[in-house]
């Protein structure tokens, strides 16, 4: 096999990687995701196409992402907007109607979660043939860099509790650096309800109720240098009630 710095040449028979970037006030961010992402993917030889899903950002992150569309072409960088901020759940299904990979990958916009390292790992995990491939800050070398206690009680809680009662069995349910294959990640959101952060958890949750095969692959957080985190009292409100429904309905 050719190696794969420096090759060009395309791989994955004919496999095409949709990544989905949900962007709200990234406009510092955004130019360094697209431009690793490009980098690596374009080095890679895989086909692939990016997806920025901005929720009308008043910091400007969208003009910045038709600069970047200007400058990697329309085939690469995709823009599918919404008016307003919408949550970051339907943010995802939003983006995946444009999708025209048969994989599709999820990650923040705001660097925490490195590209560099960990793409191809998970790209080799999706060839041995898992259904989805979760990155974990809360198995083996994986961890979480920059949080306060506060928020590394309310992700370690939320985790715990979900384990608690719903039993799904992957050491890292409320994370959002993932690759599906395209027909299960559809399959599913249409069983999803979830609107916010909750809907990672729940995604986990109706995967394992589906038999499908999820492998991990351990990735460090490290917390965002630029912008601020748009989780806020509320979305912790959602987890719970969603965590409660699934729990009475599952
Ligand atoms: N389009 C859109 N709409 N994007 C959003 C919205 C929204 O309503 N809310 C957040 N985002 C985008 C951000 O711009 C960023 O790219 C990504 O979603 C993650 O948002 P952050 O605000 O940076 O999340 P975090 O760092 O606090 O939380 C991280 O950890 C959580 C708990 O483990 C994320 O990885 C979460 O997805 C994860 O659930
Ligand atoms: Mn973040």
């Amino acid at each position: 096999m050719a190696s794969r710095k420096g090759s060009h040449q395309s791989r994955g028979n004919g496999d095409k990687y949709s990544v989905l970037l949900p962007t709200y006030n990234e406009r510092e961010n955004l130019p360094l995701i697209v431009w690793l992402l490009v980098k690596y993917f374009g080095e890679s030889g895989y086909n692939y196409e990016i997806i920025v899903i901005d929720d009308g950002s008043p910091d400007g992150t969208l003009e910045v992402a038709e600069q970047l569309q200007k400058i990697y072409g329309e085939d690469k960088i995709l823009l599918r907007p919404r008016a307003k901020k919408l949550g970051l759940g339907t943010a995802y299904i939003h983006g995946i109607k444009h999708a025209t990979g048969n994989y599709v990958f999820i990650m923040d916009a705001d660097l925490s979660h490195h590209v560099i390292s960990n793409l191809f790992e998970f790209i080799r995990n999706r060839e041995g043939g898992y259904d989805l491939v979760s990155g974990t800050r809360y198995r083996g070398d994986g961890g979480v860099y920059g949080w306060d206690l506060r928020r590394k009680l309310i992700s370690r809680g939320a985790n715990y509790v979900t384990q608690v009662l719903l039993r799904p069995g992957a050491s890292d349910l409320t994370g959002s650096f993932r690759l599906y294959k395209k027909e299960v990640l559809e399959s599913l959101v249409e069983r999803c309800v979830s609107k916010g952060y909750v809907f990672q958890m729940e995604m986990i949750v109706r995967a394992r109720q589906g038999n499908y095969t999820i492998g991990e692959v351990p990735i460090s957080f490290v917390d965002r240098v630029y912008g601020e985190s748009k989780l806020g009292g509320n979305e912790i409100v959602s987890f719970l009630k969603g965590l409660l429904t699934l729990f009475a309905t599952t």
